[in-house]
């Protein structure tokens, strides 16, 4: 069971075992992780799962696929490390991962 931490914008870390392919927004939904709205229920199609992948774990999680990198436009305040969390699937590959929530989604 790979190990995730989600740190919300006013820095409260809210760390979960995970299930291998569950995705990090399914996670942040249903532990009520405050910023990460997911209106469209993870189907790339609202960008209002936003959050930034931790420098550290930047190269490891990779870029986003091209439906993804679109819809990120929409998202508010995009970085190098934005991601949307309902596109990063957990595995044990990213035991340990961290992303942060941004301040406000689009
Ligand atoms: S939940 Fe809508 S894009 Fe991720």
């Amino acid at each position: 069971m790979p190990k995730l931490t989600i740190i919300a914008f006013d820095g409260t870390p809210y760390d979960f075992d995970v299930q291998n392919g569950s995705t990090v927004m399914e996670n942040a939904v249903r532990n009520s992780v405050p910023g990460v709205e997911a209106e469209c229920g993870g189907a790339c199609a609202c960008a209002t799962c936003h959050v930034y992948v931790d420098e550290a774990w930047s190269a490891t999680v990779g870029a986003p696929e091209a439906m993804e990198e679109d819809m990120l436009d929409f998202a508010y305040d995009v970085k190098p490390t934005s991601r949307l969390s309902c596109q990063i699937k957990m595995s044990d590959r990213l035991d340990g991962l961290v992303v942060h929530v941004p301040e406000r989604q689009a």
